[in-house]
């Protein structure tokens, strides 16, 4: 099992108060792995399906999948990327193993249990990273943005999707009722792009709602 400290690479960056630790992504992750796919999984499938479409449509052949899960896009990648799925769950790498040797799906070069705040890959390698439905669960969603950018070659590109919170309306006022319970749930209710992107990086990123309704954002970044 690889599970860095917060001393690797982007160490130093400050640390959001968060509620989440890495031991309640992988408590609160036991919990739902088995009901994963026909929950979360479900609601989330068509905002998966469309950023597989736009990695396809990207150049480059490596591509890391930060906090995988249960593989549920492994399936969706073309024949000509080579894909390394990591998470901190055991549990939900279980079942993306699974995934993987009941589809014999080639795509795939690894599946490895990293924290994807602070990986043991060279700087560089990937050309391609992507974190579906991830930086709202991490402990310290800013380490995983540096990571990412650590680990993808210059040229390349860093996605993102994500529920965002609202601004205000309705759904701004449930988001932060839900907030307490964020360890419970195993996520942000009322994470905001402020968390994760400084303004620098939203005026250069390419941003798309997401069905359903919007309620994801897919974020692109140049590396
Ligand atoms: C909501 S699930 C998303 C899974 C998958 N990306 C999908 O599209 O279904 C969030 C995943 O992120 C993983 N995770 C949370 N923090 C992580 C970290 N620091 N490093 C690696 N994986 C992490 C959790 O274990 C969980 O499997």
């Amino acid at each position: 099992m690889t599970i860095h400290s917060a001393s690797s690479p982007g160490g130093n960056l400050p640390a959001p108060r968060s509620a989440l630790d890495a031991n309640d992504v992988r408590t609160a992750y036991r919990r739902w792995a088995g009901v994963y796919d026909t929950t979360f999984g479900g609601i989330s499938a068509s905002g998966r399906r469309a950023t597989v479409q736009v990695i396809n449509g990207l150049p480059g052949r490596r591509v890391l999948e930060a906090g995988v899960g249960t593989g549920l896009a492994l399936p969706m990648y073309s024949s000509g990327k080579r894909v390394v799925g990591i998470d901190l769950s055991a549990d939900m790498l279980e079942r993306a193993r699974t995934r993987v040797r009941e589809g014999r799906i080639a795509t795939v070069e690894a599946l490895r249990e990293m924290d994807a705040e602070a990986t043991d890959f060279a700087d560089g390698e990937f050309d391609i990273a992507v974190a579906m439905f991830v930086a709202s669960v991490v402990p310290n969603p800013l380490r995983l943005l540096a990571e990412m950018r650590r680990v993808v070659r210059p040229g390349g590109y860093l996605l993102f999707v994500n529920h965002f919170a609202a601004e205000r309306g309705l759904r701004w006022w449930f988001e932060r009722t839900i907030a307490p319970a964020s360890r419970a749930l195993g996520w942000h209710p009322d994470f905001k792009f402020a968390a994760l992107f400084t303004q620098e990086e939203l005026a250069i990123s390419e941003r798309r709602p997401m069905p359903p309704f919007g309620l994801f954002t897919l974020v692109r970044l140049p590396r």
